[in-house]
């Protein structure tokens, strides 16, 4: 496992009555390609712009490699920030936007031609070099404000919602394309988006934060099937969520009887979380539950049949292989592997 690059402790800050960042510690490792999550306001370009600079937290350290980070200004930071919305020049090509950065460190002409070459190649627009950016796609100018922001070399790169200006398609193909671009070039990329299926499906790991705090830190998987509290369980993938209280044998929930899970001693008030595709139709002498179908969605290669379940207020979701076997109206039973049940407590 690589080293820590960038270590984030106990970082706050204040804008007003307003808690942007509320005491967040984050290890972010080198060449990583770490994701910071969450919905809209919890606090994620705050977080950047305190790594950035533009913008000192009211508590908390934050070192690069060992080196306390704070205490240099934002152009003395090996650290490049791509904002939220990427504004390339108009009037200059694609090869003069990429060249500008290095223009203002003072580099030398040749060095500069090589390294924007050089980049270019990497994000595939050498021969949309001379072009301006009007004359570009979306993909392309997205290509283009990567290209800038690569070609600086940066330690750690700042990404800010990315994608977010792309249709879906160009933004499935950038997603994999900024993969391959982070293995590439071997920076450590820290990407903000507060869509789940963009950081699943990009990041080594993930910060999932709420109302500037930090939920849960973990890979794609563990976070999905380890989740640390609720928050994490409901925004990462979709969840059934039954509440009651623990045992050894599961979680006994009014109305609806003892929901089998294999929690070890417990006790308690909890949460018993199954996964859509942990949960199974069987035979009614097989059954932990019975519920009546409301809804059934085709989605290609899989169906989605909502339940609803006397005594619960939510519909129940299972999913299943191809299209569902069941309709509206239909009673169905269910059951589950005990051992795919999340135990809950916060
Ligand atoms: N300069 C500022 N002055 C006052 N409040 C601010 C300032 N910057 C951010 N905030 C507030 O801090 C909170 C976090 O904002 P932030 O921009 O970090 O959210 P975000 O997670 O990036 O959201 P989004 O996904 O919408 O971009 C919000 O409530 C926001 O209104
Ligand atoms: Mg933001």
């Amino acid at each position: 496992m690589n080293q820590n690059l960038l270590s984030i402790t106990g970082v706050s800050k204040n804008f007003g009555d307003v808690t942007a960042l509320d005491d967040v510690s984050i290890e972010i490792r080198e060449n990583e390609f770490f994701a910071l999550l969450g919905p809209s306001g919890c606090g994620k370009t705050t977080l950047l712009r305190v790594l950035a600079g533009f913008e000192d937290p009211d508590t908390g350290s934050v070192t690069l490699g060992g080196q306390n980070l704070l205490s240099l200004p934002p152009n003395k930071r090996p650290i490049n920030l791509m904002f939220q919305s990427y504004a390339l020049f108009p009037h200059m090509s694609v090869e003069k936007n990429v060249a500008y950065g290095l223009q203002r460190e003072g580099l030398g002409k040749d060095e500069i031609r090589d390294r924007v070459a050089d980049v270019l190649t990497t994000v595939g627009l050498t021969d949309k070099a001379s072009r301006r950016p009007a004359q570009l796609s979306g993909g392309q100018r997205q290509r283009v404000a990567l290209a800038r922001a690569i070609v600086k070399r940066p330690q750690l790169l700042l990404l800010d919602e990315p994608l977010s200006a792309l249709d879906r398609k160009v933004r499935a193909e950038m997603q994999l394309e900024l993969k391959r671009l982070q293995h590439e070039v071997g920076i450590t990329f820290v990407v903000v988006t507060h869509d789940q299926d963009e950081a699943m499906s990009m990041a080594d790991r993930i910060a999932v934060m709420s109302e500037g705090v930090v939920k849960q830190v973990a890979s794609p998987v563990d976070l999905y099937s380890r989740p640390d509290n609720l928050f994490v369980a409901d925004f990462i993938g979709s969840s059934n969520a039954f509440r009651g209280v623990a045992s050894e044998a599961g979680v006994q929930v009014d109305g609806l009887g003892l929901l089998p899970g294999t929690f070890g001693a417990s006790s308690g008030e909890a949460t018993l979380i199954i996964r859509p595709e942990d949960m199974r139709l069987v035979d009614q002498d097989q059954a932990v539950l019975a519920g009546t179908v409301v809804d059934t969605q085709f989605t290609g290669g899989s169906s989605t049949i909502a339940l609803s379940i006397a005594g619960h207020s939510s519909p129940v979701l299972v999913s299943c292989q191809g299209s569902a076997s069941v309709t509206r109206g239909d009673t169905v039973h269910l059951a589950w592997d005990p051992s795919r049940a999340i135990k809950l407590t916060k």
